[in-house]
């Protein structure tokens, strides 16, 4: 079901709600475009094995886990160091030692693709999402650089 704004109006727009219909729709036009960039990966093995970007770095990953915008893991998952965290989901600490690398990098890209009824956001997907605010069409909500920083920060934690 694509989003209202790309449906065709049902009476015909005038003036100012004609030019604010050509701008969504071109925003519609574009998003598709957006999302074509991503880097290509594969699911193997219940995991991604190739990194999506150069290596990440743990210290900016462990900054990213603990912040509320972008990625809010903490909402859900208790972390090690994070004071205030919430339970909806397992505890993060030893994950680096029950998960390989592989398996943390699609758990972050695609929770789905391994429980298809998950709760945790698909970090790194554009296509198939739905209710997607306007600015966030096309985008994923982390990129392919702090997927790593998190895959590299995640793993130390054994
Ligand atoms: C809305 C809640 C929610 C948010 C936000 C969330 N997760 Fe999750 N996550 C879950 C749930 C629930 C599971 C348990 C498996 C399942 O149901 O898919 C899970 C599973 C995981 C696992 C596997 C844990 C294990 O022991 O098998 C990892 C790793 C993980 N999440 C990391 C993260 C990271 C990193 C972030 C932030 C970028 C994040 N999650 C954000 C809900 C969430």
């Amino acid at each position: 079901m694509p989003p209202r704004s790309c449906l065709p109006p049902s009476r015909p727009p005038s003036g100012g709600r004609r030019l604010r219909r050509a701008l969504a729709l071109l925003a519609c036009l574009v998003a598709p475009a957006v999302a074509a960039q991503l880097p290509p990966y594969v699911i193997e093995d219940g995991g991604i094995a190739a990194p999506l970007a150069a290596p990440g770095d743990a210290a900016r990953g462990r900054a990213l886990l603990a912040a509320r915008d972008p990625a809010n893991c903490i909402l859900c998952h208790a972390a090690p160091g994070v004071r205030f965290a919430g339970d909806l989901a397992p505890p993060l600490d030893g994950v680096g030692a029950r998960l390989t690398p592989a398996q943390l990098r699609l758990r972050l890209v695609d929770s789905s693709r391994i429980n298809p009824a998950t709760i945790m956001p698909a970090y790194y997907r554009t296509e198939g999402l739905t209710e997607v605010a306007a600015a966030w069409r096309g985008r994923t909500v982390l990129t392919a650089a702090q997927i790593e920083d998190l895959v590299v920060y995640l793993s130390t934690l054994r």
